[in-house]
């Protein structure tokens, strides 16, 4: 099925994985050879962080060092990935987006260009209990809210720290994509609040959270598609009235607290837009098929993959969970903006967009940052949008005024990461032109 590679791709691929080597720390999980899953790409640690000792529940996690920390791994900061959903698997976001190594079409590992965790160590999450490979005891105990959702986060990452000294100092950023638009505000707020409780030596040091994509204010979001659609050129007048009316009909159902049925017609807005358009995906416009995330299920079905990176080699490795979904049904349509509003004030937010998003993209932020209850609004609204370049391309345009940066990526849709790499990259390094236009949430180590 797959060919052979060439003998200079095998080189390169030989020394790349070898200096890769040397720049990773031992793995402590597991350092056996798989066949399917090389010795050099395996995650530096990886395994499971309890939130709930009687039951077991536990956090399934893969974390990747630095490969080029610009400081001493002490002061390199950490950067939590979170995925969507709500359901989804941070493993999507490991094998297909952001992580080292990426599944290919054979379904091998090959080395990421844009990895993120280049200047940054990279902590991947399957949340909350129930997704990918994290473990629900029972399904009652799988969070209904984002309040929930955020307490296993805080005892997974306060465990997590504690594996490792070098990992106690170290600045965290938590970030994430489409759902995680409300799992990312809602532990960062917790962190917030939770932290002057506690003695120095049991705060989580948040530096900051970035939100890619995300589903945050959906009750402004949903009122967005049909506009959107319209101007962007893929639906008619006649379908624009159609579609204003069931949004405004999803408002009215938030209005009177019905959210579960809110969240279901949500989902006809979205069909309705789908069925209209005929795109492969409301993800990415351009995009002819959807995206693949079957290559990191195939990837992840595997018995030596499971066994490598700590799992149980009877778990079945799923894109979403269903199960997971149907608990959070009654929360999606809840809004996290005002968990928003503080840590814009009291820590840094950076909100990016793939351009070519239909479901969450750029429009559809905008309209709730307008709505920010924050003394620095106006500000930030008649701040510069700055054309951001990395090496003389041009690759989206950044806003920012305090504690809030806006990003917006071109030529990519909801996974930004996979659609531009090398790009999306800038947000895990300290030297490109993103920090020179004044964009450096994940970068300034200052504090
Ligand atoms: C931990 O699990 C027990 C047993 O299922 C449950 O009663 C308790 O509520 C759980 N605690 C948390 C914090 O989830
Ligand atoms: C979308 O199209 C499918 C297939 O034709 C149809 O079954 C469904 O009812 C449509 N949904 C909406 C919301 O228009
Ligand atoms: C894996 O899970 C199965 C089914 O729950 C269990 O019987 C088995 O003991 C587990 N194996 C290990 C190594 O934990």
């Amino acid at each position: 099925m797959d060919s052979q590679p060439s003998t200079t791709a095998t080189l390169v691929h030989l020394l790349l994985s070898f200096s890769l080597l040397l720049l990773t720390l031992p793995s402590s999980s597991s350092s056996s050879y798989s066949s399917s899953i090389p010795a050099e790409a395996l995650p530096t640690k990886s395994g499971y962080l309890v939130v709930n000792s009687t039951s077991g529940s536990s956090i399934f996690y893969a974390f990747y060092e630095a490969q080029k920390p610009i400081s001493s791994l002490s002061k390199t900061p950490l950067l939590i990935w979170l995925q969507g959903g709500p359901g989804c698997s941070s493993m999507t976001g490991n094998f297909y987006e952001l992580g080292p190594w990426r599944v290919n079409h054979a379904i091998q590992l090959e080395p990421n260009d844009g990895a993120w965790n280049r200047a940054l160590g990279l902590l991947f999450l399957d949340n909350p209990i129930g997704t990918g490979f994290s473990i629900a005891a029972n399904s009652d105990e799988i969070p209904r809210d984002q309040p929930g959702v955020a307490k296993h986060l805080f005892i997974a990452i306060q465990s997590f720290v504690a594996l490792d000294p070098v990992f106690k100092s170290r600045p965290i950023y938590i970030t994430g994509e489409s759902y995680a638009g409300k799992y990312v505000p809602a532990i960062g707020y917790y962190i917030l609040k939770k932290n002057p409780k506690l003695p120095p030596n049991q705060r989580v040091n948040l530096a900051g959270v970035a939100i890619g994509n995300g589903l945050t204010d959906p009750v402004t979001q949903v009122a967005t598609h049909a506009v959107n659609a319209y101007f962007t050129g893929l639906i008619n007048d006649k379908h624009r009235i159609q579609l204003e009316e069931a949004q405004n009909n999803v408002v009215k159902l938030v209005e009177q607290k019905k959210w579960s049925e809110a969240t279901d017609a949500r989902s006809e807005v979205l069909q309705s837009l789908q069925n209209m358009t005929g795109l492969a995906s409301l993800y990415d416009m351009r995009r002819k098929i959807p995206y693949e995330t079957y290559l990191v299920e195939q990837f992840l079905s595997n018995r030596d993959v499971k066994r490598a990176l700590g799992v149980n080699e009877s778990m079945v490795w799923e894109d979403c969970s269903d199960t997971v979904g149907e608990v959070l049904r009654g929360d999606v349509m809840k809004s996290a903006k005002y968990m928003v509003e503080l840590l814009v004030k009291e820590s840094k937010v950076l909100l990016y967009q793939g351009q070519c998003d239909l479901r969450d993209g750029v429009v559809s932020t905008e309209a709730w940052i307008k709505t920010l209850k924050w003394e620095m609004l106006s500000e930030f609204l008649n701040a510069e949008r700055k054309v951001w370049k990395v090496k003389e391309e041009l690759a989206g345009y950044v806003q920012k005024w305090g504690g809030l940066s806006h990003a917006v990526v071109l030529g990519a849709g909801h996974f930004v990461p996979t659609d531009q790499a090398v790009h999306s990259q800038a947000f895990g390094t300290r030297e490109s032109q993103i920090v020179k236009t004044g964009f450096s949430i994940y970068i300034d180590l200052s504090k």
